[in-house]
């Protein structure tokens, strides 16, 4: 046993070596495509080249100045191609060094926000959603609608929770042909219920991620969700933490919904994993409370903004536009997901294969018609993860997505420079893997 405090304690894991492009290769020369990109972060591959130089030629000039004195051309920059790819008004960009940072920095901007605009004092609470994740820290898990939240319950801030977009398992026991996008409408019940005077926001992610396996939202949600909104005077905060630059083949998953939010957190994507990095983009009407009111936004961790990260970001979007690579998002997704749907869907214990672009979940069952899940002793989520690293390809467990205790789903989201090619291995090896899943749960049928 080493003296890294891991997770979880008990579990042994792989030794990385190197990566290269969608690979991995563990320290006794073993092969894995990294299916889910870490944790859908790696979005350019590993060991880019470009990024590599970025880095390089950024860290012997300068690798870290901190943002209470000084600024830098790699965050002007940066800032400058963000605001030019992002929707609406959005042009402002604050930057952090992650994703809970990231909707940690939005709670709180969302909170000032409203006492420099017109000095409300009440307006501060944030509704979010059941089967959400927005972090760890203890406001972005107050936010947090999942499992995760469970042993830190007495210390999380009292937040109102909406209902998740879950076709699958439809909260509001609707089918597609009957759906009437119930699941946006039950925001402005809470917001009567809770009062929408004491709402700073709504956060939601675009594509439901960690906490659920790709949740796609009805094609309606989003607008119904900004009119609201915009109805009750509540600002719309879109979560692309895990969804954004590229993954779901939009360079803004939201930008598919027709919608512009008034903030957008990144992180992940934002620098694919190359150095921390996260961000909450403001639209020009936020930034100008600030810029009117007190000027000076209440907040600020040492490592954000600082020019490496700043450096490889700049690098990171760029090789996104230039190298087409949101496009090769949404082709090879689009083929990825159809070759999972008629290879996996024939298993008994899979319900779900959905997604968009290369966000994409595969949802178990105990049983298809009814759609009982496993219980949570058989451990199917990590059974099946364990398994696959056999066949070479590392996917992201997650549990709990049924009822908050129970349900097993693993999500892919492999770096988003996938071939076709490299898409027909990873759906190899599930079926692989799978086979040997149900020659193992044969007996339990
Ligand atoms: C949507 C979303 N928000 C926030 C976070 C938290 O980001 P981080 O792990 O960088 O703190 C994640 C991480 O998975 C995420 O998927």
């Amino acid at each position: 046993m080493d003296n890294v405090f891991y997770r979880a304690v008990r579990k042994s894991y792989l030794e990385v070596d190197h990566g290269e492009g969608v690979y991995l290769y563990d320290s006794e020369g073993k092969k894995y495509l990294d299916a889910c990109s870490g944790a859908a972060v790696a979005n350019l591959g590993h060991a880019h080249p470009r990024i590599i130089q970025a880095m390089t030629e950024q860290a012997q000039k300068v690798a870290f100045s901190h943002l209470s004195r000084w600024t830098s051309k790699p965050i002007r920059e940066l800032a400058d191609l963000v605001s030019s790819i992002a929707p609406g008004s959005i042009n402002k960009l604050y930057l952090v060094s992650g994703g809970s940072e990231a909707t940690e920095a939005a709670l709180k901007m969302a909170r000032q926000y409203f006492l420099e605009r017109d000095g409300k004092t009440n307006k501060y609470r944030i509704i979010s959603r059941w089967k959400s994740f927005h972090g760890n820290t203890i406001g972005s898990l107050s936010m947090t609608g999942d499992k995760r939240r469970k042993k830190y319950t007495p210390l999380l801030l009292n937040f109102p929770k909406a209902a998740p977009c879950y076709c699958y398992r439809c909260p509001f026991n609707e089918s597609p042909e009957t759906c009437s996008v119930d699941c946006a409408h039950d925001l402005e019940r809470l917001l009567k219920f809770e009062g929408a005077e004491s709402i700073a926001a709504f956060i939601a992610e675009p594509v439901g991620g960690a906490a659920c396996g790709a949740l796609v939202p009805h094609p309606e949600y989003f607008k119904i969700i900004r009119q609201i909104c915009d109805q009750y005077d509540i600002l719309l905060i879109d979560d692309e933490v895990m969804a954004g630059f590229g993954r779901t083949g939009s360079m803004f998953a939201i930008d598919d919904f027709g919608v512009v939010p008034d903030m957008i957190c990144a992180a992940k994507g934002m620098s694919a994993g190359y150095s921390p990095l996260g961000a909450v983009l403001a639209k020009d009407e936020i930034f100008d409370a600030f810029l009117k009111g007190s000027g000076v936004f209440v907040h600020g961790h040492t490592y954000g903004g600082n020019p490496l990260s700043a450096a490889v970001s700049l690098a990171v979007v760029k090789t996104l536009i230039e190298d087409n690579i949101v496009a090769n998002s949404r082709t090879v997704g689009k083929y990825l997901l159809k070759q999972l749907q008629e290879k996996l869907l024939s298993f008994w214990f899979v319900g779900d294969v959905r997604g968009i672009g290369l966000m994409q979940g595969v949802e178990f069952v105990r049983d298809k018609k009814t759609k009982e899940p496993f219980p949570a002793s058989m451990g199917i989520a990590e059974k099946i993860t364990v398994m696959l690293l056999k066949y070479g390809i590392i996917v992201y467990p997650g549990t709990g997505g049924a009822d908050g205790e129970i349900g097993d789903h693993f999500l892919l989201a492999p770096p988003l420079i996938l071939t076709k090619d490299q898409a027909d291995e990873i759906v190899e090896g599930l079926v692989a893997g799978f086979k040997e899943l149900g020659q193992e749960l044969g007996s339990q049928k």
